[in-house]
């Protein structure tokens, strides 16, 4: 089996402001040592308006944290008002973008054929898409759970190759553990990360389903951070509230080290 790099993403959703980005980047390099970084990759995800500024401390300060975003349109240009397509953020040195983020399904639409269109064009420029998908609370009680992430994962990713697929990023947020407090049991989120890679697996082979990253996401602190990593299946973390405070983000970085 390869050896999959654990990657830890701070998410940021609409919050900070590009001063307070980096002010918050500052601090989080401060409080991580070249230790934390030896095992685990790390990317932060700021809101658009705020990543030139972050780009120019990563790159000036020298900082080995990955540029991300949260989102992007699937065309290169055109009469899209409001929008901001994979080929604006590469030129940003952004390396991993977000797709799919269940806030973008359930609050502006977005379809698995959006999705897939968006994996496509972050591929197309170079970087490389985290692919969010997860249940609902309802379609968890109703049984649903796992048919619902498979249908994801495949659409999401149809018509990509193997090695495409082997070198991305999928991140099972349960949408009912967002924001809420409540995370997945290590066991239940291992269940799921694990019907990722198997769906990845029946369609792509097994190389590919070994290489593929997959994050979990949902009330990710740092206290429940090492348990969760524990888990065979899951590689790393997608972090909303607690990436926000540098000293949070940065314990949770560096699970590893607690318990
Ligand atoms: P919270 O960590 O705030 O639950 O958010 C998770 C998430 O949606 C990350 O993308």
């Amino acid at each position: 089996m390869s050896e999959r790099r654990p990657l830890i993403s701070g998410n940021w959703k609409m919050h900070h402001n590009h001063f307070e980005a980096i002010q918050a980047v500052q601090k989080l390099s401060y409080v991580l040592s070249a230790n934390d970084y030896d095992a685990v990759d790390v990317s932060l995800h700021p809101p658009f308006t705020d990543l030139r500024s972050v780009q120019t401390v990563l790159e000036s300060d020298e900082i080995p944290i990955a540029l991300g975003a949260q989102h992007c349109h699937w065309e290169e240009k055109g009469a899209f008002t409001g929008e901001v397509s994979a080929g604006m953020l590469a030129k940003l040195n952004v390396s991993l973008v977000i797709v799919g983020h269940s806030e973008r399904r359930e609050v502006f639409g977005e379809t698995d054929d959006n999705v897939n269109r968006k994996v496509k064009a972050v591929l197309a420029n170079g970087m490389t898409p985290i692919m969010c998908c997860g249940e609902t609370l309802d379609e968890r009680e109703a049984g649903q759970a796992r048919d619902k992430v498979e249908r994801q994962v495949l659409e999401g990713l149809a018509g990509l190759k193997g090695d495409q697929v082997a070198g991305l990023v999928v991140a099972y947020e349960p949408i009912w553990a967002i924001g809420t407090g409540k995370t997945a049991t290590p066991e239940d989120a291992q269940e799921m990360c694990a019907t990722v890679r198997n769906a990845v697996r029946g369609s792509w082979g097994t190389e590919a389903a070994d290489s593929v990253r997959i994050q979990y996401g949902g009330s990710v602190k740092p206290v429940n951070a090492p348990d969760l990593m524990r888990q065979s299946d899951i590689d790393g973390a997608l972090v909303g509230g607690a990436s926000l405070d540098p000293d949070e983000f940065a314990r949770i970085i560096a699970y590893r080290l607690v318990g």
